[in-house]
């Protein structure tokens, strides 16, 4: 089988899916590797690196050629270069990268009917079998470290507590909200600097990874009981929750120089606990670093993309802090998409059974359609076992 790693086009993305360290292991398991001409210059990888690695370097169209394409970004998280890559899909290849499929489905829809088998490493299930494939936890482990660093080059204030001749500086504090992967090292990192730290999470499981982290696990009194999945990701809990949690955060974020939020829900909207109210009852000079951005903010206030300040505190809205330190993020990806393409093969690419939890929850679109039950709900159409009884 020959598989090929396209070099990515979506507009600030750096990273690339394969990097040369990662070659030998799918040449060791008859896999022939091809990598797209430049493919990981912007994350410090050359052509020339590959080529030492066993690869072979090639064109785009080339890539197209492949039986497998191993992507970064495909489908609905390539964005507007979906188009052109979506019209050189070959019938039968397998497509293997981030899809955005519950956002985009539509994307997905049209991989299924030029042919291709789709592959979403969004949807890797959160077991202990699937950790070194887990895209999302690699990638946001490192984009919660960069929201700190992000915070602290932003903060007109240091972090540190410091005793000096010209008198002692009391630390910065700092609000962690949602304490899963991104929330966990934004935590570490933010106390390696020498703020002092709390966190609140719904997921009151978390608190005693919060507290061996060394920060304060802030306790609110709310019903929190059901709040987690059997996958280990929180549950959506109703707007009537989300007021009276807005209302007793509310001191705590007043109190704080530095908010960093990465609360989310997966699939939905990213719930709001900063409003722009509460934003006006913060100390001029705060920093707010918004992770959730990209699913809407969990800041009222947040724009996408940008920074803005509003009554004196700036809201960062980063989308894609991952792509900003391409040659570690790419490295981490690269294991998590090796793993999980051998782990495909040992269940029998193309044909994978499943039976398997890690192909079954990953699987979005086979033979001409969409398969995966959540995506075909997502893009409006009726589940295959509906259409096979009827
Ligand atoms: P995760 O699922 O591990 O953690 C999210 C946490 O938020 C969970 O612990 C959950 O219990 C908590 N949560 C959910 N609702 C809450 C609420 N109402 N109040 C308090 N906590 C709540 O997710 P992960 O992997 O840590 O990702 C976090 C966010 O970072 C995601 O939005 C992800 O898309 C984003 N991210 C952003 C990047 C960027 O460049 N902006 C890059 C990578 C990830």
């Amino acid at each position: 089988m020959k598989v090929a790693v396209v070099k990515e086009t979506y507009p600030g993305e750096r990273r690339v899916a394969l990097v040369p360290t990662a070659v030998a292991a799918l040449l060791k398991a008859g896999l022939e590797v091809a990598v797209e001409t430049q493919a990981g210059l912007a994350a410090g990888f050359s052509d020339e690196a590959y080529r030492l690695a066993g690869a072979t370097i090639v064109l785009r169209e080339d890539v197209f050629a492949a039986d497998c394409i191993l992507a970064v970004r495909t489908c609905g998280a390539n964005g507007d270069g979906w188009v052109a890559d979506r019209d050189r899909l070959r019938q039968g290849v397998i497509l293997i990268g981030t899809c955005d499929p519950l956002s985009a489905p539509e994307a997905c829809q049209e991989a299924a009917t030029r042919g291709a088998v789709v592959f979403a490493l969004e949807l890797v299930p959160r077991i202990t079998r699937a950790q070194s494939m887990d895209v999302l936890s690699s990638q946001a482990n490192i984009a919660g470290y960069r929201a700190v660093l992000l915070a602290a080059t932003t903060l007109p204030r240091i972090f540190p507590m410091m005793t000096t001749a010209a008198g002692t500086i009391t630390p910065a504090k700092v609000l962690v909200l949602g304490a899963g992967v991104a929330g966990l090292q934004a935590i570490a990192t933010a106390k390696r600097l020498g703020a002092q730290v709390s966190a609140y999470d719904v997921r009151s499981v978390v608190k005693e990874q919060v507290q061996s982290l060394g920060a304060k696990f802030v306790e609110l009194p709310l019903e929190t009981g059901s709040s987690e999945t059997t996958g280990g990701y929180a549950k959506a809990m109703g707007e009537e929750f989300y007021t009276k949690q807005r209302e007793l955060l509310g001191r705590v974020i007043a109190d704080s120089d530095v908010v960093v939020s990465t609360a989310v829900i997966p699939g939905q909207k990213a719930p709001v606990l900063v409003t722009s109210a509460m934003v006006k009852n913060m100390r001029a000079g705060s920093v707010i670093v918004d992770l959730a951005a990209e699913r809407g903010g969990n800041c009222e206030s947040t724009v996408p993309g940008e920074t803005v300040v509003a009554d004196g505190v700036t809201i960062l809205g980063p989308t894609n802090l991952p792509a900003e330190v391409p040659f570690h993020t790419s490295q981490l990806y690269a294991k998590n998409i090796s793993t999980f393409l051998l782990h495909l093969v040992k269940q029998g690419l193309p044909e994978v059974s499943l039976d398997d939890e890690i192909c079954r929850d990953t699987l979005v679109a086979r033979g001409g359609q969409l398969v995966h039950p959540k995506v075909r709900e997502r893009a409006g159409l009726p589940s295959l076992d509906a259409l096979c009884s009827s």
